[in-house]
């Protein structure tokens, strides 16, 4: 028996979703602007009827949830798979509807295929995100073998024209391009083992007209940190669908009798006024549902990072040392970057024997630590558990313990391997090190690390175990979670190689890059800023010197570009001068007062006339304060640059707006500026800084400067 045709709706804070079905997998035939609730989605279905045009197949269903080349559809299929040679197509049929908290569940069943499919989709009603999962279950006999199933297909009117993709590379992730969708099929895949730098799992869908704040648009985020696929198709019919989805290695999928198998969430918001409302529906969504920090009211920690200060090189009186300038800096964490542990003078060596080294650390790290906390700082440390040098002793003793493919031999990536983590003694040993670590040092942060692809990632069984790995990867961080329930964690793989909703569910901030360049910094925090919060945004002041670009940038510039992410000093403060140190404090200071502001209110990215003028915002939920930072990377595209309106201030509140900050040498940009801005300040209306907006000063190329806006009372 299958369910007859039908409809539902699932309403959010401002939009709303309508399902449709006829016996077989639902559609999704409208996500968009809140519907009236009086609408009658019987009448709503008969008028979403499509004609039947000439030379077709005598079906024009629209494309469903799982699309399904046995009922006609044409485009990529929802789920590809088969039993030996049978079973390589079929027909799922709707059994039941199931209402749960919010959403609703899909029961369908293809009998011959002996196939169970569960669609399950949810929309929040605070943060107005939906999450779309398919379970699939092998209710047949013999192994199924499962080398597809989306997550959900979306499918936005051919409105939506164009795609926004993040894609990039070391140093240079969260690229963003806007294209225009081509017809037929377009995919991406993801095969490193890792999220990737490359290719993000994630796309915005927007008609041509759509900008940062005005114009529809759907934004989809999948949350996975391992191999997966996008699919983009513009079919003949006009008709667009979306698929994402884990890419499963060959083999990874298949499904014994009786198993079953749940995509990772595929996230779906819609914004009908711009890209950053669509960003701050993510940011909601990341603050209520997916980021649990362990005291959600404390303020996120400046850190310091002992890398770009000393790198391999440990020792007790450097490292003395630079605690005690990052507490006199005004940091709060301490973390201890790579070199630390036995054997680890460079990075040829060491990783997979987390003991701390003798010969730097004769006692341990408790006398660092408890030094660091001596100074009232917190105290963090790098890990890289996932890895493992060949010459370690871990893999000396368990060859077998990394992932390969035997007969063939193995590709090292900055000369390490992976451990198998299917193996519960490579996870028994990570969990015993690890927690030995942090019970032993009071260790507050891991930065857990993660730097190269896997390649014929080969478990004990030569079977492939890239899906099971990044599965793996979960279990031992939440059963570390749930041993040390006051444990934050950074996600690093070379910067932003794992930065997705499935790793921040159990972490608690990125580093999305390992460029501290402030120029190259201000376009990956753009990309970076669509589905993330600043919070979670590792932000740091790098060296003046950026070693991953070899430009100079001046402290203030660098640390204005950190200000709105969760700050940090990624340099060596003991070799500064009173100057730049003096600079530091100060800025560090001043995000302290800001934090709040960036950490928990409503966050823009400011783009102007002049592509190389941009910059964030963000104002606080009682609208009575905003921040910016401007920031100009190139020489400015015309001498004057456009007037600065920041919208959703209120309207009717008045506000004193200030220079706060500006990078030199801004007095000989401008050789005169009679403009209150300059000086005591400018006191506007919101409307009128809305929409009239601010006359800025004139920038040089590379400099940056902050306005603070506080709401007066007249
Ligand atoms: C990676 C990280 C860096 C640093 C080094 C240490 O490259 O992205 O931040 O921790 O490893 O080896």
């Amino acid at each position: 028996m299958s369910a007859p045709s039908g409809q539902c709706r699932l309403d959010g804070r401002d939009s709303t979703l309508i399902f449709c079905w006829n016996q077989g997998p639902p559609a999704l035939l409208y996500q968009g602007a809140k519907l009236t609730d009086n609408l009658d989605l019987e009448t709503f279905a008969l008028t979403r009827i499509r004609p039947l045009p000439q030379a077709v197949l005598d079906v024009v269903d629209p494309v469903s949830l799982h699309p399904e080349g046995g009922r006609g559809f044409l485009g990529y299929p929802g789920l590809v798979g088969r039993r030996d040679l049978a079973d390589w197509d079929g027909q799922q049929k709707l059994q039941s509807i199931e209402p749960i908290d919010h959403g609703v569940l899909f029961h369908l069943h293809d009998e011959p295929r002996k196939l169970a499919l569960t669609l399950r989709c949810t929309l929040d009603p605070e943060t107005d995100v939906a999450v779309f999962t398919s379970q699939l279950k092998n209710s047949g006999d013999t192994d199924f073998d499962l080398d597809w199933l989306c997550a959900a297909a979306i499918a936005p009117d051919a409105a939506y024209s164009e795609a926004l993709s993040f894609h990039g590379r070391w140093c240079a992730e969260f690229e963003v391009s806007r294209d225009h969708i081509m017809p037929g099929l377009t995919m991406k895949e993801n095969r490193r083992g890792r999220t990737s730098h490359d290719a993000f799992p994630g796309l915005i869908l927007t008609p041509p007209s759509t900008d940062q704040n005005q114009g529809a648009c759907i934004g989809l985020h999948l949350g996975w940190s391992g191999n997966h696929r996008m699919v983009l198709e513009k079919l003949s019919s006009g008709d667009l669908q979306v698929q994402m989805g884990v890419l499963f290695l060959g083999g990874e999928g298949q499904l014994k009798p009786g198993a079953q198998f749940e995509t990772p969430p595929l996230y779906v918001a819609f914004a009908d006024n711009g890209l950053n409302a669509l960003s701050q529906k993510f940011h909601d969504h990341v603050r209520k549902r997916i980021v649990s920090f362990p005291t959600p009211d404390k303020p996120r920690p400046v850190i310091v990072n002992t890398w770009e200060a000393i790198y391999f090189n440990h020792n007790w009186d450097s490292l003395t040392a630079l605690v005690d300038a990052a507490a006199a800096a005004g940091a709060e964490r301490f973390v201890l970057d790579d070199g630390w542990f036995e054997g680890r003078p460079d990075d040829t060596s060491g990783l997979g024997d987390w003991f701390a080294d003798p010969d730097k650390y004769p006692n341990g790290l408790k006398p660092l630590s408890d030094y660091v906390h001596d100074k009232g700082l917190e105290f963090g440390l790098w890990v890289e558990p996932e890895m493992a040098n060949p010459n370690s002793q871990l893999l000396t003793k368990h060859p077998d313990w990394a992932l390969s493919l035997a007969p063939y031999p193995v590709v090292e990536g900055r000369n390490q391997l992976v451990l198998d983590l299917s193996n519960n003694d490579v996870i028994d040993y990570l969990f015993e090190r690890l927690s030995a670590l942090v019970s032993e040092n009071n260790v507050a942060y891991l930065k857990w690390d993660m730097n190269r692809d896997l390649v014929m990632p080969g478990n004990t069984h030569n079977t492939a175990g890239a899906y099971q790995q990044t599965r793996a990867l979960y279990v031992l961080i939440d059963r570390l979670c749930e041993q040390f329930p006051a444990l934050e964690i950074e996600s690093c793989a070379s910067g932003g190689g794992r930065v997705d909703y499935g790793i921040l569910e159990r972490t608690h901030r990125f580093w999305p890059s390992d460029s501290n360049d402030p120029v190259e910094r201000v376009a990956i925090q753009t990309g970076f800023s669509y589905f993330f919060p600043p919070e979670v945004m590792g932000a740091h002041i790098g060296p003046e010197w950026a070693h991953t670009s070899g430009r100079g940038l001046d402290v203030l510039f660098r640390a204005l570009v950190a200000s709105p992410g969760h700050m940090g000093i990624e340099a060596d403060l003991r070799k500064m001068g009173d100057d730049d140190r003096a600079i530091i404090k100060a800025e560090v200071a001043r995000h302290k007062a800001d934090r709040k502001i960036w950490h928990t209110g409503t966050f823009f990215r400011i783009e102007t006339p002049d592509p190389a003028l941009t910059g964030f915002a963000s104002i606080s939920k009682n609208k009575d304060q905003a921040r910016v930072v401007l920031v100009q990377t190139a020489r400015p595209a015309s001498a004057l640059a456009a007037p600065l309106k920041i919208c959703r201030l209120d309207p009717d509140k008045i506000y004193k707006v200030v220079l706060s900050a500006a990078t030199g040498p801004i007095e000989k940009a401008n050789r005169k500026f009679d403009n209150p801005l300059w000086g005591q300040g400018v006191v506007l209306p919101g409307s009128v800084l809305m929409q009239a907006g601010l006359v800025l000063p004139a920038l040089y190329a590379q400099t940056a400067l902050a306005l603070s806006f506080e709401a007066v009372v007249p």
